[in-house]
């Protein structure tokens, strides 16, 4: 940092700007923190702040998308031209770098970083749309970061615990858990073969054990029957990935996301095309997802699990609410369920429930059962409320806790988020 750029306000500041543009929010929603000092808009403030974001070496390793570089560094432009500051060359001469950058593919895959309070960070390859491939979960919701500020809050309630997540998405929250909390067991789990393959990737950038900041070697995760050398297959998984979520945004079928309606509202991108016909489509065939990875070992008694090399407490699992085998929860017996934003789709919430309850009406060893912790925003309130319903149909009790008191990352507020504790009571 600049010599004049050591005052703890100053320091408040750019660490500010530089966790809400990791972690994208979109520019109109940023906030600027101020001293109210002519400082706030110095030459040096700017170098500053440009060496925090755009020139951080964070930038390089796990970039947010183009474009939104672009729109970050010319709504500095702006800011300081309407308040006619002096604007140094290198805010000119990077914006013109950006716009010369070309783009990779369509933009459509990028990395957002996000700030623990110890100053670790979670880099997690996202997708650029809310609703994407047909499944929400190739970006990271705000339910999910709120839950994971909860867990953070909450170190106690997750101590010596299995831990089990439905659909995890990108794994922000299990992450966020695996690297503050001493639990005994940590299995992700998801459905949608695109988002499986992201969530592996994401949990090996962020939890290999020797740095979570350090390049690691490209995994090797493919449906069974694709056999070509790892590298090589990894590059065309994401090149997949990509070029499925480019042809996403232009075509446009509103029909084969109306199931989650409830996120469709809020959505301003909702793009899924499943007429999308591609030979090349290494997703084509969802059912036959495998991991052949050095980096994860297939569990040989319970199907679709993968036990993660680098630390043997986390497990990753192909679940899917509706079709899977339930023995395999049996096998899991996890003291605590995790779940964010999963509660948007009416017609999915039988199938989710009947996992919930045949997971709370486990017998554990020391006579207890479990406890799930599901966190929701709440966009509709007829949804929550058929959730509340199908809850109790199933048995189930619940109560609201606390929502975590201190704000940790920067998501939308304006919608409520809602944590419930779910049990399922003996019978007496
Ligand atoms: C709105 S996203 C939330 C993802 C993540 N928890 C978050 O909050 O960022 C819902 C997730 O549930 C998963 N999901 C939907 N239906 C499912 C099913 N039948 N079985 C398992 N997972 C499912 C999706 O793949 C997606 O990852």
């Amino acid at each position: 940092m600049a010599a004049s750029m050591n005052t703890a306000g100053e320091e408040n500041i750019l660490r500010d700007i530089k966790n809400q543009f990791f972690e994208m929010v979109p520019i109109r929603r940023m906030k600027w923190k101020t001293t109210h000092s002519d400082e706030d808009v110095s030459p040096d403030m700017q170098r500053a702040v440009l060496k925090a974001t755009v020139q951080h070496a964070t930038c390089k390793q796990y970039p947010p998308s183009l474009n939104y570089q672009r729109a970050f560094v010319k709504s500095i432009l702006h800011k300081l031209e309407d308040i006619d500051a002096d604007i140094c060359d290198e805010i000119y001469e990077t914006y013109s770098d950006l716009l010369q950058q070309k783009e990779e593919e369509d933009d459509t895959l990028c990395y957002k970083t996000y700030t623990l309070p110890c100053g670790n960070t979670i880099s997690l390859q996202e997708s650029v749309h809310l609703i994407s491939q047909g499944t929400t979960g190739l970006s990271t919701w705000q339910a999910a970061l709120n839950l994971a500020e909860w867990c953070m809050e909450n170190s106690t309630f997750l101590k010596n615990k299995r831990v089990m997540e439905l659909g995890s998405g990108l794994g922000l929250t299990g992450i966020t858990v695996c690297k503050n909390n001493q639990m005994k067991s940590y299995t992700f789990s998801d459905c949608h073969p695109q988002v499986m393959y992201l969530l592996m990737r994401n949990i090996e950038t962020n939890l290999a054990e020797q740095s979570s900041q350090t390049v690691f070697t490209p995994p090797d995760v493919f449906p069974s029957s694709s056999k070509q050398c790892p590298e090589k297959k990894d590059g065309r998984m994401i090149k997949s990935i990509r070029r499925q979520l480019s042809t996403n945004t232009e075509a446009s079928n509103p029909c084969s996301v109306s199931m989650c309606s409830d996120i469709m509202e809020i959505s301003y991108t909702s793009t899924a095309s499943s007429s999308y016909d591609d030979t090349e489509d290494m997703f084509s065939d969802s059912a036959d997802f495998q991991i052949e990875s050095q980096n994860w070992v297939m569990d040989d008694c319970l199907p679709g699990m993968y036990c993660f090399c680098q630390d043997e407490r986390i497990r990753l699992m192909k679940y899917d609410w509706e079709t899977s085998d339930d023995r395999v929860l049996w096998d899991i017996a996890p003291d605590v369920i995790l779940a964010a934003d999963v509660v948007y789709d009416v017609s999915i919430m039988p199938a989710l429930v009947s996992v919930l309850r045949k997971l709370l009406s486990l017998e554990m060893e020391c006579g207890q059962r479990a406890t799930a912790v599901i966190a929701s925003t709440i966009r509709n309130e007829d949804t929550r409320d058929h959730f509340l319903i199908v809850l109790a149909n199933e048995g189930l009790t619940y109560e609201i806790v606390d929502s975590p008191t201190k704000r940790i990352f920067h998501y939308e507020d304006t919608i409520p988020i809602e944590i419930l504790k779910i049990r399922c009571p003996a019978a007496s």
